[in-house]
């Protein structure tokens, strides 16, 4: 990971100041660097000996980092890794534009590891990242979305990552078809137990420790499952509460809401969802012969429920 860290550094090299500027920012403001990891431990799992694992590690990281910098200017969000969003300091603009600039270093860094196999998983998942974000925004104050729809969001908006990053680090490490397509059914399911506990971590972290302001979901009338299972269980009064909440947004009802949602048990409920698919992500590698890089491939599906940042 140091290594990754090094090369994520000199990548970010560019001419222009701001985009250095903004850029260092916000990777230097550290963050988990949960998916450049799943790059590493599944190449290492098979494995792989070369180095074209932390040129892909990187590249994960600045497609995360530049989906990051977009969706705090679409969700109008102030705090990230316990600072100023960039969005927040440098402004609308620049942000949009410092993503694109991410983004599009990123596909010449893949480029340079010459796989065709690597470049249709990542364009793949670049694609529907972008398509996740634009079907949460359709879901945006609408109190009907279901469960299901809910789960289509996140799948695509934060799962499809790690599924790529897990499916990369395998194809590099030479795994067949089969393994190679259950490492991505882990980081799928990985990646879904992940966004499950974000969105519980919302309504019941720690500010400080998530480096996130709690209430931003609600603020934006973001249906995530701690409130759409509240309404399915709720009794007619609470229900229309969360319903008109969501239809408003903003964080007046924050108070209100977050009481109905303990009530109903609506985290649990979503914590439960979190652990199942950490256990089909478990379950994934059952086949996969034990070394070191499994073990802390399982360790991660812990990690992920467990998290309290
Ligand atoms: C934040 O991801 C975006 C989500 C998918 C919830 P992380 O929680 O992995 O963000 P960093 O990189 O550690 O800041
Ligand atoms: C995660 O969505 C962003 C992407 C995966 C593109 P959220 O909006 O739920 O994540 P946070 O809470 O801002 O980190
Ligand atoms: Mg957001
Ligand atoms: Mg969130």
């Amino acid at each position: 990971m140091e290594a990754v860290d090094a090369l994520i550094r000199r990548r970010l090299d560019s001419d222009v100041a701001l985009v250095r500027t903004i850029a260092e920012y916000i990777i230097g403001s550290g963050g988990k660097r949960l998916r450049p990891a799943l790059v590493l431990l599944a190449a290492g799992a098979f494995g792989y000996k070369g180095t074209h694992h932390y040129e892909l590690a990187a590249v994960v990281e600045f497609i995360h980092t530049a989906t990051l910098l977009h969706d705090d200017v679409v969700d109008e969000s102030d705090l990230r890794r316990g600072r100023k969003t960039a969005n927040a300091q440098f402004g609308n603009a620049a942000s949009v534009l410092v993503g694109d600039f991410l983004y599009s270093r990123a596909f010449q860094m893949m480029v340079s590891v010459q796989s065709m196999r690597v470049m249709d998983v990542l364009a793949d998942a670049t694609n529907t990242i972008a398509e996740g974000e634009v079907l949460q925004l359709l879901n945006t104050h609408n109190a009907s979305t279901s469960e299901a729809e809910y789960l289509n969001v996140i799948r695509r908006k934060t799962a499809k990552l790690f599924e790529a990053a897990a499916q990369i680090g395998a194809i590099l490490g030479g795994a067949d078809n089969a393994l190679e397509h259950l490492l991505a059914r882990y980081g799928a399911h990985l990646g879904t137990a992940f966004q499950l506990i974000d969105d519980v971590l919302d309504y019941s972290g720690d500010a400080q420790e998530i480096g996130k302001n709690l209430g931003d979901d609600l603020n934006e009338g973001k249906p995530t499952l701690p409130l759409i299972y509240t309404m399915r269980q709720g009794d007619a009064g609470t229900a229309a509460l969360v319903r008109s909440a969501i239809e408003k947004g903003g964080r007046e009802n924050f108070g209100a809401v977050l009481a109905a949602v303990r009530e109903c048990g609506s985290l649990e409920y979503t914590r439960a969802q979190a652990e199942e698919e950490a256990r089909g992500a478990s379950d994934a590698l059952a086949g996969l012969p034990n070394s070191k890089y499994k073990q802390s491939l399982l360790e991660l599906t812990r990690f992920a429920v467990e998290r309290s940042y």
